[in-house]
């Protein structure tokens, strides 16, 4: 049967010690769309999309890639599916340069199978290449990564994802600690990704960025979903009154006093 998802999640539980984080919850990616994954802290967002990308194995489940079943066991499995996950702590080497961190573990290499050396040019000229086809405004592939700021070692790990052929980014909360310029540069590489025909899980604190760039947003709380949104459809309000107090409303009437002095 065709699926109109190119990712389906069915009933995802994860416990860690006697922490549930995740409860039987249900997430479903079309394809060229960005899915806002929002939440509180330790509502289990992280948990979800490691699943996703083969960091954690979940408990009971089940993944659906173009309405097949797939078994995700570790990030080569989700690599395969096309899957790519870009950590906060983005894994990239400082003391490399740009186009080293983008090949990095699968270097071009030339001469014989017994006798090769990198390929340094042709890495060279492809990540110029994609820097360029991305956008990004990186002067050169040479430049050190320890040298960048937090948004270009964001569009980096981007930049990677997609040399690796990956359809599906997962981005766990990338603007995190940039600037509002930077933040909104990096907002612009996803949009522009996702117009090139990516899917994109994209988890954040910052409903607005979902309202400005997403096309749907998905609410956790308490490891179970609350409700999936479509962004043309709703306002910030919505969306905070459903992470603060969740699908079944006054039920945490605490919480929500909590938030509004905070927030
Ligand atoms: N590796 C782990 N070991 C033990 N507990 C974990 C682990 N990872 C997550 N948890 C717990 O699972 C719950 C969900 O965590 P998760 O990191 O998924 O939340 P989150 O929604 O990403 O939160 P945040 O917004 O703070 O990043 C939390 O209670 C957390 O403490
Ligand atoms: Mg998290």
């Amino acid at each position: 049967m065709e699926s109109n998802y190119i990712v389906e999640m069915k009933a995802i539980s994860k416990r860690f010690g006697s922490v549930q984080a995740l409860n039987q919850v249900d997430l479903e990616l079309r394809e060229g769309e960005i899915l806002g994954l929002v939440g509180d802290n330790a509502a289990g967002k992280s948990t979800l999309m490691k699943i996703l990308s083969g960091a954690h194995v979940a408990d009971s489940g089940q993944i659906l890639i173009n309405g097949e079943e797939v078994s995700i066991r570790d990030p080569r499995d989700a690599r395969s599916c096309g899957i790519e996950m870009i950590y906060q702590d983005l894994a990239l080497c400082n003391n490399l340069d740009v186009a080293r961190n983008i090949f990095l573990g699968r270097e071009y290499t030339r001469g014989l199978p017994f006798l090769s050396i990198l390929d340094k040019k042709k890495m060279y000229a492809e990540s110029a290449a994609l820097l360029e086809r991305l956008k990004i405004n990186i002067s050169s592939p040479r430049l050190k990564v320890e040298r960048m700021s937090g948004g270009q070692r964001q569009m980096v790990a981007a930049a990677k994802a997609i040399a690796f052929d990956a359809k599906i980014l997962l981005m766990d909360e990338p603007t995190a600690a940039l600037g509002v310029r930077e933040a909104n540069t990096l907002l612009r590489l996803i949009k522009d990704l996702r117009d090139g025909g990516h899917s994109i899980v994209l988890i954040t604190q910052r409903v607005p960025d979902i309202l400005a760039i997403g096309d749907r947003v998905m609410v956790l709380k308490g490891g179970r979903r609350q409700g999936i949104l479509n962004v043309s459809e709703v306002g910030l309000d919505d969306v905070v009154e459903l992470i603060v107090r969740g699908r079944a409303g006054a039920e945490s009437e605490e919480d929500a006093m909590e938030y509004l002095s905070f927030g």
